[in-house]
């Protein structure tokens, strides 16, 4: 039997990581990323923990090095200097998220493999691994909440219904078919509770 996962193995990575998720509502995002992490794990446990729940942690650090007014602006609209900046957020999440595993001691092995995965966690077409799948995954879903679609609608200059509208056609992206279900599951969710139906 698999031990009990011990979730404060890592706090001294979430106080090392705090100035950084203070932007674009990383501190939100990536919390509750991280618990669709863990619930990924539990039904896929050849998984790697340790370098799952690092990579989701860290993934968006980087975007801590640029302006919240520039990221939605370049970041989330059309044309090319969207792809610049996330290529820009992967790489300063790769730099930083090195430097901050390795103050808080984790082996090189592990640090090599996360900052494998935060390089092109955005851009790169295929994941390359199920890690990587997961911790695509588990970026994704936080997004179908009805926290995820509060917060990211304005970044869209969306509606909640009509961010709602694109989720739909998104949940076909979604690596794995667990992630589907929890996605199609909490869109519903959040459909009911924010009364979609009929605002
Ligand atoms: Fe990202
Ligand atoms: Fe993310």
């Amino acid at each position: 039997m698999t031990p009990p996962v011990r979730i404060d193995r890592y706090d001294a990575v979430w106080r090392a990581a705090e100035p950084y998720l203070r932007s674009r509502k990383n501190d939100v995002h990536i919390p509750i990323s991280f618990g669709y992490a863990c619930k990924l794990l539990d039904l896929h446990l050849e998984a790697d923990r340790d370098i799952v729940l690092l990579a989701i942690m860290l993934h968006d650090i980087g975007w801590s090095a640029f302006d919240m007014a520039d990221i939605v602006e370049r970041g989330f609209g059309p044309g090319k200097m969207q792809s610049d900046l996330r290529v820009l957020h992967e790489k300063e999440g790769m730099r930083l998220s090195r430097e901050l595993l390795g103050r808080t001691g984790w082996p090189k092995t592990i640090i090599a493999a996360v900052a494998d995965i935060i390089d092109g966690h955005d851009t790169r077409p295929r994941a390359h691994s199920l890690d990587d799948r997961l911790v695509r995954d588990a970026d994704k879903l936080w997004r179908f909440t009805t926290t995820g679609v509060s917060v990211a609608c304005d970044w869209f200059r969306k509606t909640p219904h009509q961010y709602a509208d694109q989720l739909d056609t998104e949940i076909v992206l979604i690596e794995t078919e667990a992630a589907r279900k929890i996605a199609t599951d909490d869109l519903a969710k959040t459909r009911t509770e924010l009364m979609l139906h009929i605002i």
